[in-house]
């Protein structure tokens, strides 16, 4: 078993990313350490060149990353952490594939088509080709699993598609077809001013999110502003569709408390926000409060994540080195 998984180092570690993503990579790590499998989590650094970035503001978010990823669980005695810019088989192996994927392909992708919207003109071509980057990443440690929340599906569906016909135009049996792990307790976190859209970074309204560098203070007010409806809640899931909000209210909550969503209206049918609100605010406090308190102790020595990091990425390139070399040698590049 071999875990693969990114997150871009913009903005800052939110709940969406925690439920839908970290949480997994966590029981993942101690999952894979414990069978002799081997899990690799980075920051996604050259990812977040799609957009222009501040150079400082990216050096200094790709340090916070990592410490947000280690005060959540990753422990780089057990995975290899790491940044993908230090890694240059990510962006070799890209190049190679290029020459595989489709335009068609990359065309369909909802997220090509959300940002760059209807100025396709004016964005970039990394943005475009971005997919393709992100196949080489599990593709050069021939990842078997990748743990990610429910937006990221059809990119690695189009990460499967590359590596089956690579190894069909190449007639090898080289890049083995990574399965997506969408975690099933909250998939997809939504806005908590929209349901109708996903909790993001790049949200303009910081209102919409709970990032873990919030305060409590700053939690449980984002927590009590959350957009709801002034309607109980229901004995049942059923009894939620139509009320987006709410229903990622209960989702959240049920995912924090590691409960099913059924067993938690039946704590709470009946009752109003009023006293739903509160108890999803002190749980949110309880998960993120520690994680946020041991970020800010790792990050009290800036100099121990970069050395964390490179020496992650000195074990990353020494596993991704032997991929690179035999799609090489596939290609007729080996002269
Ligand atoms: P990114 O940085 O947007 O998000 C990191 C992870 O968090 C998940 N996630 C969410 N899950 C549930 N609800 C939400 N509201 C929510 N928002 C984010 C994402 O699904 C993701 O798992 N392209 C990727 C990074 C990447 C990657 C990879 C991932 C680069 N290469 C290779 C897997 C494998 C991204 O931008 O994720």
């Amino acid at each position: 078993m071999r875990v693969v998984s990114g997150i871009q180092p913009t903005g800052n570690l939110h709940l969406g990313n925690y439920l839908g993503a970290i949480k997994q990579w966590v029981a993942m790590q101690d999952q894979v350490a414990s069978g002799g499998g081997q899990s690799l989590f980075f920051l996604a650094d050259l990812h977040a060149l799609t957009v222009h970035q501040e150079p400082a503001a990216l050096a200094n978010a790709t340090i916070e990353m990592a410490a947000a990823l280690m005060a959540a669980g990753i422990d780089p005695a057990k995975s290899i952490l790491f940044n993908q810019a230090r890694v240059p088989a990510h962006s070799e192996l890209c190049w190679l594939l290029g020459g595989t994927a489709r335009m068609g392909w990359l065309n369909k992708m909802t997220q090509w088509k959300d940002k760059a919207g209807k100025n396709s003109e004016g964005a970039s071509v990394g943005l475009f080709t971005y997919p393709v980057l992100q196949a080489a990443d599990v593709l050069v440690y021939k990842a078997t699993h990748v743990p990610v929340g429910e937006d990221q599906k059809q990119h690695l569906e189009l990460a499967r598609n590359i590596a089956t016909k690579f190894n069909t135009d190449f007639a090898v049996e080289l890049f083995p077809l990574p399965e997506p792990m969408i975690g099933s307790a909250a998939p997809r976190v939504m806005s908590l001013r929209d349901g109708s859209a996903k909790m993001s970074k790049s949200d303009p309204s910081d209102a919409s999110r709970v990032n873990l560098i919030d305060s409590d203070d700053v939690i449980a007010q984002k927590c009590r502003k959350a957009r709801t409806d002034a309607e109980p809640l229901p004995g049942e899931m059923a009894g939620l569709e139509g009320r987006a909000e709410a229903k990622n209210l209960v989702t959240i909550y049920a995912a924090l408390a590691g409960r099913a969503p059924t067993d938690v209206l039946g704590e709470f049918a009946g009752q109003g926000f009023g006293q739903f609100k509160p108890a999803l605010a002190d749980l949110m406090i309880a998960t993120l409060g520690p994680i946020r308190d041991r970020m800010t102790a790792l990050l009290s020595d800036r100099a121990a994540i970069g050395a964390a990091l490179a020496e992650g990425a000195a074990r990353a390139n020494a596993l991704a080195a032997p991929t690179l070399r035999e799609a090489q040698d596939a290609m007729g590049l080996q002269v």
